[in-house]
């Protein structure tokens, strides 16, 4: 069976890595724009790259949990591709095979000049530390207003799956969001989310209300155990 698991800030949240939304419209205390957009970056890229520091350091503490844990263990029996609107490396620390990072990846680097020379990097980013051209390091991470060059391979993978499931994402930003247009109207899909979220109305959708740990659970239960 096919079946592509499209995850958001939720499925790590019983990792302790906080989601996006709520807080008042505030991430950690900032403007989303003041600390994800290339604006952002040009008017005060120290506190760009200290926002994303702590992040990195915040994720590298963090340990995936029973959601991860269980979707990489279906690797076992059936084609599972992970696409992931998270930064984190959660989903490979689990032992999944395929996962595809739609915004990018806080353990890289990459030059400010060449999207493509791009570094893994485990600590802190600080101003002066540059790529092998030269220039300045930025975090490995889709901004607002930027381009979402995984799109491509993304938008694919969705039309060819048999099951897909949408765990833990609010589904209000774009373009990942318009991945489930994707999807084939015959095929179901399973919602886990402890909130009913505002996903498109089409047929063969089901809503599993609960957290990402139990959801998973209740998800293989329902459809995947005969
Ligand atoms: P959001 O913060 O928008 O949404 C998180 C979702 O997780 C909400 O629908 C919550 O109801 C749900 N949730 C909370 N706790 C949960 C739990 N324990 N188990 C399951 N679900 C839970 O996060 P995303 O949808 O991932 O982009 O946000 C999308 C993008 O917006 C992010 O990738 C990021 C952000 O700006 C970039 O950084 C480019």
């Amino acid at each position: 069976m096919r079946i592509v698991v499209l995850t958001g800030a939720g499925i790590s949240a019983e990792s302790g890595i906080p989601t996006f939304r709520g807080a008042g419209g505030l991430w950690e205390g900032h403007r989303i724009e003041d600390v994800a957009s290339p604006e952002g970056w040009n008017k005060n890229p120290e506190l760009v790259l200290d926002f994303y520091n702590q992040r990195r350091r915040g994720i590298l503490s963090a340990q995936p949990n029973a959601a991860h844990i269980q979707l990489a263990a279906l690797d076992a029996h059936h084609e599972i591709q992970i696409i992931t609107q998270n930064i984190d490396d959660l989903h490979e620390r689990a032992g999944s095979k395929n996962i595809l990072h739609l915004h990018g990846e806080i353990l890289k680097a990459r030059s400010v000049k060449n999207p493509n020379l791009i570094t893994p990097i485990n600590g802190d980013i600080q101003i002066g530390d540059v790529a092998s051209d030269g220039a300045q390091l930025r975090p490995h991470i889709v901004w607002f207003g930027e381009q979402v060059p995984m799109l491509e391979m993304a938008i694919p993978l969705v039309e060819q799956a048999e099951i897909l499931v949408i765990i833990g994402t609010s589904m209000v930003v774009y373009p990942a969001a318009g991945l489930l247009h994707y999807a084939s109207p015959e095929i179901p899909v399973y919602v886990i989310n402890p909130e009913i979220t505002e996903i498109s109305r089409r047929k063969n959708i089901h809503f599993i209300q609960k957290n990402a740990g139990e959801g998973v659970t209740e998800f293989i239960r329902l459809v995947l155990t005969k």
